[in-house]
């Protein structure tokens, strides 16, 4: 094996991946929307965008919402849950995820994630319920899906609502459902890095009519929705959390590359799984069997830096870069040490000393998070488009660091590195 590029030596490759991925399709789709005069409040390119991600879903109903974040506070909202009410969280997620249920003023409680899939453990679930839980929130993480039948059915067993933050994993099935088709409500993000994307935006999804109707008035200002049977009583109190036409053009253009990128997404990921799999020293995040469309937010793979010489995690991360063109990174920050995780300072959450201790996220124990959080190399989705070629060579890579390990370790200490 050649020298390490960090060392000296050529590099594997040079993936240069970009996103967001667009074209003419999207500017004509804004240039129709422009036209029609109609920017805002259920235009037809917004009930054609629902309609359509709905149906890949798998789910009766969808609406476009402002936000992600947006998309899980009003699921809290419609399915009641409020005050003091206590909601289970994974502690290995975007800090939206708890934030959201801060804003319902109920109680995040941290729960460890599962070292295969990074998703939340059902085998922690049960533990953390107590007689004021009322909602259990599943992430499907970077490229997995959370185990909705083992988490579905504590909760069906508990009596509790089940919320699916989607953010992560448009397009993906579990028994050929439709993620957010198997919680009460799911809820997706179209940011700028999501695999479906207009730059901002949100999506709820559910099955529930009564549901439909309430997140159909929360999101507009409590009006309830022309049509429905509900149209003639008295509006609920909310605010605006709507999206634009705009958004929704190019989100139908986006929609309409969506599968195919899965496609490329998960083949792509399984050759890396068999080619990571079989290096010593690293495994890759686990797809469970049961996920029968995978798309992914982010490939991850944990790293053991016994199988390098003691190579450290950020070492390996900058020496894999060099390799590759690639820009790997930590997972998220546990939510017990989230920077932006920081219930304690708005005086908004100040509802009382009982509430103000519950919402401590130092109270938590996430021993796997923080492990991932230490040891798990991330990469974003879109180098996942690339050619397969291409994206094995982050393999090539990781075995040319694995072989050069001692030099590496010498040079992280600063000993003179061989010629
Ligand atoms: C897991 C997860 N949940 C929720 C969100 C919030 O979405 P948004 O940024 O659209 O508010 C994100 C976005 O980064 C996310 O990654």
């Amino acid at each position: 094996m050649s020298l390490p590029a960090i060392l000296g030596g050529d590099p594997v490759g040079a993936l240069h991946a970009r996103w967001p991925v667009w074209s003419d399709r999207e500017g004509a789709l804004i240039a129709k929307a422009l036209e029609s005069g109609h920017w805002a409040g259920e235009g037809p390119m917004e009930r054609a965008f629902e309609r359509s991600f709905a149906r890949l879903q798998t789910c009766a109903h969808g609406l476009c919402v402002a936000n992600g974040t947006v998309a899980l506070q009003l699921a809290f909202e419609a399915l009641d849950v409020g005050v003091g009410d206590e909601v289970i969280v994974p502690g290995l997620t975007w800090q939206a995820t708890a934030a959201a249920v801060l804003d319902v003023n109920a109680i995040p409680v941290l729960v460890d994630v599962c070292p295969q899939t990074l998703c939340l453990d059902p085998a922690l679930v049960a533990a953390a319920i107590t007689p004021r839980t009322r909602a259990i929130v599943v992430v499907h993480l970077y490229g997995a899906v959370a185990d909705l039948d083992a988490i579905g059915a504590i909760a069906e067993r508990h009596g509790l609502v089940l919320v699916e933050d989607c953010a992560h994993a448009h397009g993906s099935c579990w028994r050929d459902r439709g993620v957010g088709s198997m919680g009460n409500i799911g809820a997706f993000s179209f940011q700028a890095s999501k695999t479906l994307t207009a730059g901002e935006g949100g999506f709820v999804t559910t099955d529930d009519d009564s549901l439909y109707e309430r997140l159909y008035s929360l999101r507009n200002c409590g009006r309830r929705r022309p049509g429905s049977a509900e149209a003639n009583w008295r509006p609920m109190q909310s605010g605006n959390y709507r999206m634009t036409e705009l958004q929704a053009a190019i989100l139908v253009g986006q929609l309409e590359r969506l599968e195919d990128q899965c496609r490329r997404r998960a083949a792509n990921a399984s050759a890396l799984d068999d080619a990571i799999g079989a290096i010593p020293g690293v495994s890759p995040q686990r797809c469970d069997e049961r996920v029968t469309r995978r798309n992914l937010y982010a490939y991850v793979f944990w790293y053991d830096p016994l199988a390098f010489a003691g190579l450290s995690v950020r070492s390996f991360r900058r020496a894999l870069q060099l390799e590759t063109g690639v820009a790997f990174r930590a997972p998220y920050r546990p939510l017990d040490m989230s920077a932006l995780y920081q219930p304690r300072t708005k005086r908004r959450h100040r509802l009382g000393d009982e509430y103000w201790a519950a919402i401590d996220p130092s109270r938590h124990s996430l021993p796997v998070a923080r492990r991932a959080y230490e040891l798990a190399v991330v990469f974003s989705h879109e180098v996942l488009l690339e050619d397969q070629a291409d994206v094995l060579s982050i393999a090539t890579a990781i075995k040319r660091l694995h072989a050069g390990a001692e030099a590496l370790r010498g040079w992280e200490l600063g000993e003179a590195v061989p010629a």
